[in-house]
């Protein structure tokens, strides 16, 4: 090593100093020879391991394979630990600590000797925190995503994490399942370690980040048991040494094209809602204005060509001995449907990736002629109801329900829906509209997934399985039905939400994509007059901070703090 490599790096402002200082920062590492401070690049393992995130729970082991790669390139490896966000646990929900983990990454990276760092990423808000957070400090910094599940198998059927279960309830208030046989089921969906094995939010921020071009080819989709996939870990660790050597930060990788094509392929997979916001708000760390109308437009001419549930038929396993989202992008791409030129991690653009991807099943992954849905993408709905828009995934809504008029029924919050849905005297039919209020960013907070309310048993007994579901919440990527998501403003915030009463007239017209309040503006105006904002569920501590600061669904709820270039970590002195 020369000595100008020896201080080229952001770490040589600790490690490479002989004074006190260097003295400090050496020595108080311990146990490392002292040629690993001879100024090769530091990479930093960005770890989300936790045993309350069950999704990561292999992630010790998936680390120690990266600093293998990191060790052959010349790099030195230094793991640390961020707040991990296991979707399954957390209260009231995980999203409300995304711009948490955020920032604890950021200011990790910021205040160490890291000159690159290996996010990874596993469970649903891991990957968006980790994503924004390393951002935000523009290091290089490439995603190992942890892969998904194994597929689920009960009762010699594939079952999908979280869509099995959503079914088998529904199935059980209907009286078509048992409650024993529903309990069997519990064991038989989750058999590895891993990330749901549908095409939730994991997968489809997995399939996100690969389509970024913030990862190896094939990161999305090899199963996190697969031996393959510590193939990808040590080859990721072997090449963040290069992409610190060739300054490769993410700034040079997220351009606007990067984003199109993320947003394209999420179209193309049958992605989850939550990939709108969490999109949105990766652009928004690195300036890139993508907005919610950007989804609408780039989403529609993309057909769905993966057969995974919950659209579809297929899970994650089946989707990588297929061919993996390079054969996807492949698709696409001949289609003109990608922006061939984009730059990725390891250096070649994602048409030099994928380019000769093979798709070994065309029933998983189906050819432009045949596919799962004409039009995928998401839906962007406006109308007084949404006048900054709201979103629907057509792929997991009923055709019928595309075009309809309904009568509302209204849950002033999710604790009042629990209280009055199963209640026999609720008037209640198939051609209702259940609305949900105050559960947006700032609304219960955090914005949770319980968009996809269950239907009014009385109604689910006469066969039903879909009504058209309104509210400010999210949906978890596993779900599905005719639910129109993410409505800006929220009702916590004074949107017209917050207005809507019992026996209000809703339209919705996907294909015009138009959500309409059928009540005067008059009649919304004295309603308006007389509405007061609920009263915060808590005050203090993180909360607080999150309450006055976050934004609002459609530019991707980070905190406006958060927004913006804040710009190129570099390293400050001790003191
Ligand atoms: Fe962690 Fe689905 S609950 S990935």
């Amino acid at each position: 090593m020369n000595d100008e490599e020896k201080h080229k790096y952001r770490s040589a402002g600790w490690f490479g100093k002989r004074d006190k200082d260097g003295f400090v920062h050496r020595s108080w590492m311990r146990g490392w020879p002292t040629d690993v401070f001879d100024g090769r690049p530091v990479i930093g393992i960005c770890n989300t391991w936790s045993e309350l995130t069950p999704c990561n729970a292999h992630f010790r082991d998936l680390a120690n394979v990266v600093k293998r790669g990191v060790w052959e390139a010349g790099g030195f490896p230094l793991e640390f630990p961020v707040t991990s966000t296991g979707e399954t646990n957390m209260r009231p929900t995980a999203m409300l600590f995304r711009n948490l983990v955020s920032m604890d990454v950021e200011e990790s990276i910021r205040a160490n000797p890291i000159d690159g760092v290996v996010l990874m990423c596993g469970c649903d808000k891991t990957t968006p925190a980790l994503v924004m957070g390393a951002a935000s400090c523009d290091v290089p910094a490439i995603v190992v995503s942890g892969g998904p599940m194994l597929n689920g198998k009960f009762c010699g059927q594939d079952i999908g994490s979280g869509t099995a279960v959503w079914r088998f309830s529904e199935e059980v208030k209907a009286g078509v399942m048992s409650l024993e046989r529903f309990m069997d089921a519990e064991t038989s969906m989750s058999r590895s370690t891993g990330t749901c094995m549908v095409m939730g939010t994991a997968s489809t921020m997995a399939s996100i980040v690969e389509a970024l071009g913030l990862t190896l080819p094939q990161s999305a989709a090899i199963p996190a048991v697969d031996s393959r996939r510590s193939v990808l870990a040590h080859l990721a660790g072997r090449r963040i040494v290069e992409m610190v050597r060739d300054d490769q930060r993410p700034s040079r990788i997220l351009t606007r094209e990067a984003f199109e094509n993320a947003i394209r392929v999420s179209g193309a997979v049958g992605g989850s809602t939550n990939g709108v916001i969490h999109l949105l708000a990766i652009a928004g760390r690195v300036g890139i204005n993508v907005t919610l109308d950007d989804w609408d437009r780039l989403g529609r001419d993309v057909p769905t060509l993966l057969d995974l549930m919950p659209s579809g038929r297929y899970l994650m396993e089946d989707f990588y001995y297929a061919g993996g989202l390079p054969a996807v992008i492949r698709a696409m791409g001949e289609h003109g449907l990608i922006h061939r030129d984009a730059v990725t991690a390891n250096g070649r653009t994602i048409w030099e990736n994928c380019q000769d991807a093979p798709n070994w099943n065309a029933e998983v992954i189906r050819p432009f002629d045949r596919p799962l849905i004409e039009q995928g993408g998401i839906a962007v709905l406006r109308g007084n109801l949404a006048p900054d828009g709201a979103v629907l995934k057509p792929s997991a809504a009923s055709p019928r329900l595309m075009r309809h008029v309904g009568r509302a029924i209204v849950f002033e919050s999710i604790e009042h829906y629990y209280e009055r849905i199963a209640d026999p005297d609720l008037d209640a039919d198939e051609n209702c509209v259940l609305v949900l209020k105050n559960c947006g960013p700032r609304g219960y907070p955090g914005m949770p997934e319980v968009g996809n309310l269950g239907l009014p048993p009385k109604v689910l007994q006469r066969g039903v399985t879909d009504m058209v579901r309104i509210s400010d919440a999210r949906m978890s990527g596993t779900a599905y039905g005719t639910v129109v998501l993410h409505v800006c403003p929220e009702a916590t915030v004074g949107g017209t939400l917050a207005l809507v009463r019992d026996g209000d007239l809703i339209e919705l017209d996907v294909g015009a994509r138009r959500l309409n309040l059928e009540v005067s503006e008059e009649e919304l105006q004295r309603r308006r007059a007389a509405w007061r904002p609920p009263e915060p569920s808590m005050r203090g501590g993180y909360q607080e901070l999150y309450l006055q600061h976050v934004q609002q669904a459609n530019t991707g709820a980070d905190f406006d703090f958060l927004r913006g270039c804040r710009g190129h970590a570099v390293p400050r002195e001790s003191h």
